[in-house]
């Protein structure tokens, strides 16, 4: 079998690392930048010691800062605007996965014809974007390293991903002191969905022996570390560890893919507006029980980064440890547990069951076959 492994190319990580980016895009001969960032990110003022870096060396810069969350489609084209108007040489992402999608996404669009939802699917982009770098304000998504775009169908009421070899970053940025200031509750979200990235990765059909080790370090960092980044939120070590974390998971994940938990957790995150991370983690034990026959030795060996006994134990029963362990995480977090908290109903399942047989580009990577009726079980199981 051959495989292929590619990732962001430079990987700043440390305390202060965002001072850097003047100095990264000065390098790259580059006079004029687009920050792209939401307003939570802009009003919490992380992107003043970006500006400041920049400023320092002399580079330009403009700020699109109307990304929201799950980003439409349309935002992306307000971005292309921008772009046309500021003609910058390189965009920078600031903040979560929206930001950083979106900053892909219009990257791309900016150097190629149409609308961006004609490049929805995998390596359906003709030609390379604008340079981009990538500065993520949470440890969950490890887009920063991932060639991947999460855009909402408003129309489909889906997540759509746009996936490209041209949508690697130039640079990913990572300062772990700019997740300090997250509540407890994102951390709990962002956390869960970095565990959950590598979780999928490492039990992904395309799983490879490279992707592994980065999962299995991914979850060993975040399992260890996100308890103490909610619970003390400047303790900055937990936060390094967790960042750290995040970006290995992203790397294992860009190259073995997610699988069904993230497909169950689109058509809820798309029709009920619940969090990425949220969605993920209340799929995640229903969809893990009826994953784990699809490959138990695999799913077994989830004992070791989760620090789970196997003395004495078969597979199944050691399954049943792992499963615990991730849910009284869940549990500890405060992480909503049920669908019905967010007003889903009996009658939404057949609706949202339809959704993930949609999901085929994570489907196929799944450790087991899903058909409709068991996506239905699963859903209603999650009520
Ligand atoms: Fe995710």
């Amino acid at each position: 079998m051959v495989n292929v492994f590619s990732t962001t190319p430079r990987i700043i990580m440390g305390q202060g690392a965002v001072e850097r980016i003047g100095d990264e895009v000065k390098n790259r001969r580059i006079e004029k930048v687009l920050i792209v960032t939401g307003p939570i990110v802009r009003a919490a003022g992380l992107t003043d010691p970006l500006e400041a870096s920049l400023k320092k060396v002399g580079v330009e810069f403009a700020v699109f800062d109307r990304v929201e969350p799950d980003p439409r489609y349309e935002i992306v084209s307000d971005c292309v605007d921008m772009i046309k108007s500021e003609s910058p040489g390189l965009l920078i992402g600031l903040g979560g996965g929206s930001p950083i999608d979106l900053c892909k996404a219009s990257a791309i669009m900016a150097a190629n014809e149409g609308s961006v939802i004609d490049y929805v699917g995998i390596d359906m982009i003709p030609n390379p974007g604008l340079p981009t770098i990538m500065i993520p304000t949470t440890a969950g998504t490890g887009s920063e390293v991932t060639p991947i775009a999460i855009l909402s169908d408003e129309g489909e009421k889906l997540k759509k991903g746009i996936v490209s070899r041209h949508m690697y970053p130039s640079a990913a940025i990572l300062d772990p002191e700019l997740t300090v200031g997250l509540p407890p509750s994102v951390t709990a979200a962002t956390g869960m969905d970095a565990l959950i990235h590598a979780i999928e990765a490492y039990t992904s059909v395309n799983a490879t022996g490279m992707t592994e080790m980065y999962c299995v370090r991914a979850m060993e960092l975040i399992y260890n570390n996100l308890r103490i980044a909610y619970a003390k939120g400047d303790n900055i070590d937990a936060r390094s560890a967790m960042m750290e974390g995040a970006l290995l998971a992203g790397i294992g994940f860009a190259n073995a893919g997610v699988t069904a938990v993230h497909a169950f957790a689109y058509p809820i995150g798309a029709e009920f507006h619940i969090p990425h991370g949220v969605a993920n983690t209340l799929m995640l034990p229903h969809v893990l029980r009826f994953n784990v026959l699809g490959n138990l030795p695999k799913f077994a060996a989830l004992a070791e980064p989760f620090d789970i006994p196997v003395k004495d134990l078969d597979d199944l029963q050691i399954v049943d440890g792992v499963i615990a362990a991730i849910d009284r995480l869940a549990r500890d977090l405060k992480v909503p547990r049920h669908l019905a908290d967010f007003g889903v109903t009996e009658e939404d399942v057949p609706m949202l069951a339809e959704g993930v047989m949609k999901v085929t580009r994570l489907l196929a990577n799944n450790p087991r076959t899903l058909y409709l009726e068991d996506a239905e079980a699963i859903y209603h199981a999650a009520l």
